[in-house]
């Protein structure tokens, strides 16, 4: 096994397929565009659904990458060993280019030259087949070329052997996966992969995505076959360098010891204190990948910043328990962004930035706390009996933010109890419905390619052309944009509400561009080229070599994956509905095509 750093991972892992032909894409950002499915990326492939699905990617047709993802389905489970809500997934795809065959051989050289695993310790599992889609055993073959005997080759169903869609509907297909033995004696005489007892480590993810999932549950064969592919940098880093779980390996330490110090408690020394650290270190890693992302987000009360609110305040919470004081955090995430200083440097541009919205959190979150105290005090008041009651309970978790451990702690203080089953009871009641409106942001599926959202996308680059005419103002940027099937809605750079006779000048622009029914040029050139034409788009990292533009006669030219309508006549009436304030700064719009 070679003890890799995370560096040296990150380039072994591009060099090794860009040696294979694969263009090396920077990864993109964190707040997915375009998607109104999912509040973060999730996974490599997620950035690039509408090239699975066939669209032209400008890179060509062999790809890889190191993709930020965020996943907060856990967040209350982050503590243990093995959770973390931000993660880095190192991926490569062939979009209608190589399949199995390749693949195979690739990761099986991979795994046992580049990062020397003793070929005995590895297992795989194929798709053991169903109605939808036939048995593996192609890959079970490939797997026995490449000298994994019979018995370490296991299939297993859907259950295991499936990957994706990433929301409701979308690419996906059976999945091919790499196992290391961790040396736990088989927990049975049918332990597999399957099984979480700990004997099998997963660390890698072959999907042959070759299906479209579509609404009503039918899997159609793609257009083309594509690879997918996913390895955890994180816990490919605790295999290779020996540890046991990824808050030992080399880009966790130097936080968790930033946060020993500010502290004085000592990760290991009991279970409750490396709990809180983790916690910490977790938290904190993620809201300085939000905070620091090409589209950041600030902490808020809905979608991706209430998210951030709730990883810092959660943070602020354990900080408390050991000890820290108010801006200590400051300074975890100061050597969060020195662990990424090389990888992401788009962190060290934004460190003030990030450092001040950490501190302001902090702030607001005390102010929160003092009045819950407060708030607490006069309910202490009026009670009768010994009991502070769930729904009272929840109400100051609800209202001021108020952690139940915290309520817990004063009530004991005043020789008095909490009813924490009814506030578990009203707490599942509001995750239940939080979670209903989670799952309702999947409803439209993943990305989907329909023609409503293509249109309604290309009608979103006429208008950010014409607000930028309107406003006259350069600094009208777009700074988000959500399309569902029936509306678009984009947040844009400017300091003040659009009067009536703006709003009404942009709808006659871009209705004025539909009407001239030109057709959408797409062309392939240099970020260099693109900005030399003054095409309007972010010039960020995120842009690999090359990158699409479309044009629309003389109104819109603009850097983007597409897809868009071939002419703009196809659009129909475009209207506003809405333009309303979105956070300081930025403006939001809803707009529709009737
Ligand atoms: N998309 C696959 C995964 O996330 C590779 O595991």
């Amino acid at each position: 096994m070679k003890k890799l750093t995370s560096n040296q991972l990150r380039t072994r892992w591009t060099e090794f397929f860009a040696e294979r032909g694969h263009a090396v894409i920077p990864s993109a950002s964190l707040i997915p565009e375009n998607d109104p499915t999912v509040l973060f990326t999730t996974a490599g492939m997620h950035p690039l659904v509408p090239y699975l699905l066939g669209e032209k990617h400008p890179a060509g047709v062999r790809l890889c990458d190191v993709q930020k993802c965020v996943r907060t389905g856990d967040i209350d489970e982050v503590g243990d060993a093995s959770h973390c809500t931000f993660f880095e997934m190192l991926g490569n795809w062939s979009l209608g280019d190589y399949f199995k065959q390749e693949m195979i051989g690739w990761s099986w050289k991979f795994l046992t030259e580049e990062l020397g695993i003793d070929p005995q310790l590895l297992s795989v599992s194929v798709f053991a087949g169903d109605d939808d889609c036939p048995r593996d055993e192609e890959s079970a073959n490939l797997w026995a070329q490449c000298g994994i005997p019979k018995e370490r080759i296991f299939f297993l169903p859907k259950k295991n052997n499936w990957w994706g869609p990433a929301g409701v509907t979308g690419p996906c297909g059976p999945d091919t996966e790499m196992f290391i033995d961790t040396g736990k004696p088989a927990c049975s005489a049918d332990c597999s992969p399957a099984c979480d007892c700990g004997k099998y480590l997963e660390i890698w993810n072959d999907v042959f995505m070759q299906y479209n999932k579509t609404a009503d549950g039918k899997f159609e064969p793609l257009k083309q076959k594509n690879v997918d592919t996913g390895m955890g940098l994180e816990r490919t880093l605790a295999i290779l360098q020996g540890v046991k779980t990824v808050y030992e390996t080399d880009v966790f330490q130097p936080i968790i010891a930033c946060i020993e110090s500010l502290s004085g408690k000592k990760y290991g020394a009991d279970e409750e204190t490396t709990r809180a650290i983790r916690i910490i270190a977790d938290h904190m890693r993620t809201s300085v990948f939000i905070l620091g992302d090409e589209r950041g987000v600030t902490p808020g009360n809905v979608d991706q910043g209430y998210i951030l609110r709730r990883l810092i305040r959660r943070a602020i919470r354990y900080a408390k328990q050991l000890g820290m004081n108010s801006g200590d955090l400051a300074q975890v995430c100061s050597t969060v962004v020195d662990v990424y200083r090389d990888a992401y440097p788009e962190l060290s541009a934004g460190r003030e930035k990030i450092l001040e919205e950490i501190n302001r959190e902090e702030e607001r979150f005390e102010k929160a706390l003092t009045n819950g105290i407060r708030e607490f005090e006069k309910l202490c008041g009026y009670l009768v009996g010994d009991t502070v009651s769930g729904k009272a309970a929840f109400k100051l978790y609800d209202t001021y933010g108020f952690p139940i451990e915290m309520t817990v702690e004063l009530a004991k203080e005043k020789g008095l109890k909490v009813n924490v089953a009814d506030f578990d009871k009203a707490f599942a009641e509001h995750q239940a419905k939080s979670h209903a409106g989670a799952e309702q942001k999947f409803k439209g599926g993943l990305a989907d390619n329909s023609e409503a959202t293509a249109r309604l996308h290309t009608a979103t680059h006429l208008m950010h052309r014409a607000l930028k005419t309107v406003l006259n103002d350069e600094n009208v940027n777009q700074k988000g944009s959500n399309i569902t099937e029936e509306r678009l809605r984009f947040d844009f750079t400017f300091g003040r509400p659009m009067t009536p006779e703006e709003v009404q000048e942009v709808e006659r622009l871009v209705n004025e561009a539909i009407a001239a029914d030109v057709p959408v040029v797409c062309e392939e050139m240099t970020v260099d080229e693109a900005k030399a034409q003054g095409a309007v788009g972010l010039f960020a990292s995120k842009y690999g070599e090359k990158v699409k533009v479309y044009t629309m006669g003389k109104f819109s030219k603009e850097i983007c994956g597409g897809p868009h309508a071939a002419r703009t006549g196809e659009l129909g009436h475009f209207k506003i509905l809405k333009e309303q304030s979105s956070s300081a700064g930025v403006r939001r719009i809803k707009a529709i095509l009737e």
